[in-house]
C-alpha cells in the first residue's frame, strides 16, 4: 500500500488489508510505503490513528518508509493511493514486470476509472473516514480476489 507520505492513507490501507487478510483467514503479507521521505521514521497521522482505532484497528504500531525498488521483489501486488503515487513508483519499476505489479487501488472497486484516494492530510476529519470507507470497499474487493 504507497501513498505520498506514508502516515495518512497507506497505513490505513495496511491496517484495513490486514484485518481483512484475518477475516477470511488468508495468507500473506502486508506493509506500506510512502514515495516521498519527509515522514520517515514517523507514526501515523493522529487522525488516520483515530479512525482506524474507532472500527477497532490499531495502526499505532506502524512508521513510515520510503517505497524502494526492492519492494518489487517482497511484493506481488502494489497499490497506490493516486496518481501521482502510481508515477512515483513506476519511475522505480526495473522492467515489466515491476510493472505489472502496480494498479491504482480504486481501480478495484471501480474498474477503469483511475479514481484517487484523496490526500486527506490538509483537511479535516471527515476526510479521514471518506478515505477509510474507500479503502475498506476497495480491501473488501482485493480480499474477494485472493480468495477467488
Ligand atoms: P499521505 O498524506 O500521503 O496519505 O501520507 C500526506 C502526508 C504528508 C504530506 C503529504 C501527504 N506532506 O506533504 O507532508
Amino acid at each position: 500500500m504507497v501513498c505520498l507520505g506514508n502516515i495518512c492513507r497507506s497505513p490505513l490501507a495496511e491496517g484495513i488489508m490486514k484485518s481483512k487478510l484475518e477475516e477470511h483467514g488468508l495468507p500473506g503479507t502486508v506493509d506500506s510505503a510512502g514515495t516521498a521521505s519527509y515522514h520517515i521514521g514517523e507514526s501515523p497521522d493522529s487522525r488516520s490513528e483515530e479512525t482506524a482505532r474507532k472500527y477497532g484497528i490499531d495502526i499505532s504500531y506502524q512508521r513510515a518508509r520510503a517505497f524502494s525498488s526492492a519492494d518489487f521483489d517482497r511484493f506481488d501486488l502494489i497499490f497506490a493511493m493516486d496518481r501521482e503515487n502510481y508515477n512515483n513508483i513506476m519511475r522505480l519499476a526495473r522492467n515489466e514486470r515491476d510493472r505489472s505489479k502496480v494498479e491504482l487501488i480504486l481501480n478495484r472497486l471501480h474498474p477503469g476509472k483511475d479514481m484517487e484516494v484523496p490526500d486527506p492530510y490538509y483537511g479535516g476529519k471527515d476526510g479521514f473516514e471518506k478515505v477509510y470507507r474507500m479503502l475498506d470497499a476497495s480491501c473488501d474487493q482485493i480480499a474477494l480476489s485472493i480468495k477467488n
